[in-house]
Formats: structure tokens, sequence, C-alpha cells
């Protein structure tokens, strides 16, 4: 029996890359989205993944669809919490909103998908979480005081699960992706995005399947000693 991967935000840019790879890689994936059906329709037609649609910055939806999830697919063994936004701002411009949005989404998020599946890993004596951060995480960026606390976040998450699950065979680490071509990025303003990408030894912005390729790495059955590790992937544009 092929191991069930849950992918958030599964059905576009990195997440999109991270649910095919897995699935070509043997898994059987589960994809969520938030809200774009859309995308999501046209995703599961060209890959055959299932979508599942619900916010993840909500405990009771998350719990609720992970439930769905488990009873159409069977236990999810392998967690690759990826959903996260930007609202980005100056500080000084910032609003108690667009700084809600992102904590919710991108930091009780992971909370929110990791929680509801951690009992069953530790029963099963097996798991995989990657949880996807940022290179803003790790150097801080003008206008995300928001987003890269959340990133950051991330890193004492999976640090910390790494040591609450080693010994139930769970593994939890992060995947700092650079500067990568997804809507995301693009949302950038392009004189911004310019300079950005002069910033990057590379000399070009990165691929989702880039990341992709981190976290089947990563998710391995023999990655078990790999745990609470940090994972760069930025074209050489930052090194901690
Ligand atoms: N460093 C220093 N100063 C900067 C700057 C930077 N990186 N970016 C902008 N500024 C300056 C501008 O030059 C401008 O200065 P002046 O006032 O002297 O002209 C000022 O800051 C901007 O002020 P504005 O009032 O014009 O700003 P705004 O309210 O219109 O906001 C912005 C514009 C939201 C900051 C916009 O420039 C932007 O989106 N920047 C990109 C931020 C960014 O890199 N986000 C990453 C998104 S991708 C991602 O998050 C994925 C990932 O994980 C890597």
């Amino acid at each position: 029996m092929s191991r069930v991967a849950l992918v958030t935000g599964g059905s576009r840019g990195i997440g999109a890359a991270i649910s095919t790879a897995l699935k070509e890689a043997g898994y059987t994936v589960a994809a969520t989205y938030a809200g774009n059906d859309e995308a999501a329709k046209s995703f599961t037609e060209s890959t055959g993944i299932q979508t599942y649609k619900w916010n993840v910055g909500s405990y009771e939806e998350s719990k609720a669809g992970i439930e769905k999830v488990e009873a159409d697919l069977g236990p999810v063994e392998v967690v690759v919490a990826n959903a996260g936004i930007t609202r980005d701002a100056p500080f000084h411009k910032m609003t108690p909103e667009q700084w809600h949005e992102v904590i919710d989404t991108n930091l009780t998020g992971v909370f929110n998908t990791v929680h509801p599946i951690w009992p069953g890993m530790r029963e099963r004596k097996f798991g995989r979480i990657v949880v996807i951060s940022s290179i803003n995480g790790q150097k801080g960026q003008f206008a995300q005081v928001n987003y890269a606390a959340t990133k950051a976040g991330d890193i004492g998450i999976v640090k910390s699960l790494a040591q609450e699950g080693a010994r139930a065979g769970i593994t939890a680490n992060a995947i700092c992706p650079g500067y990568i071509g997804t809507d995301m990025v693009m949302a950038v303003p392009e004189k911004v995005r310019e300079s950005i990408i002069a910033q990057i030894p590379a000399g070009r912005l990165g691929e989702p399947e880039e990341i992709a390729r981190a976290v089947l790495f990563l998710v391995a059955d023999d990655a078990s000693f790999i745990n609470g590790s940090t994972i760069t992937a930025n074209g050489g544009q930052y090194f901690v």
C-alpha cells in the first residue's frame, strides 16, 4: 500500500509541484486548497490528484477535512505544510488585519494541519512532516514583518516537533525556498522583482520542482535520521 501524503495549498505553485512529485514517486496524495475552485478542478483533471477545500487557519475545518481525507484514502503518514499567503506592507502601514491573516494561515495553519494527524503518527510509529518556510524567515524582508515572523516560526515548530517525534519514528524538517517563479512572487512589483533577481547568484528565480525535489528527499522512508533540519534552496542568495 502506498503511503498517504497530505499537501496543504497543494493545487497551485510550489504545492502543486510537490503534490505531483509525490504522486509520481508512488504516494497517494491529497492536496488542499482554500478558495480557487477552478484551479483545483483543473489540477485534479490534469493530475488525477484529489483536492479538498478548507481553510487551514481554522482548527475545526482542518480536523474535519483531515478526517475526510483519512476516510477516503487511509491514515496520513506524510504531511507537507505548504499553504501560505502574503500581505506585504511596510511596518508603519501594516494593519492588524494583515498581521492576523498571515499569522492565521502561515503559522497557526501549521499547528492546525499537524496537530490532528500527530496522534495517529505516534501510534503507528511513523511520520514525515515537512514545513515550507522561506528565505525570508531566515533573513527577514522589507514589508514582511508578518510573513517573516511566520516563516521563522516554522523553523521553531520543526525543531521542537523533531525532538518530540524522534522516538516515535516521526521526523519534522523545514525547507526554506528562495524566490520561486510562482504567482506569489510574480505579484511583487516588476521593478522590485528585478532587483531581487539581481541578488540571486543563480541569476534566476527557482522552479517549483526544485523545491519538490527537496521534499522527496526528506519524506523518504530511509530519511529517518534527518530530523529538525532546515534545507535552504535559494540559488545561493542567502546562507545561514
Ligand atoms: N529595502 C529598502 N527599501 C525598500 C525596499 C527594500 N527591499 N522595498 C521598498 N523600499 C522602499 C521604497 O524605495 C520606498 O522608498 P521611498 O519612500 O523613499 O520612495 C518605500 O520603501 C516604499 O514605500 P511605499 O509607500 O511606496 O510602499 P508601499 O506601501 O507602496 O508598499 C511594497 C510597496 C508592498 C513594499 C512593495 O514594494 C512590495 O511588494 N515589495 C516586495 C516585498 C517582497 O519582497 N515580498 C516578497 C514576496 S514573495 C514571497 O514572500 C515568497 C518568498 O517566500 C520568498
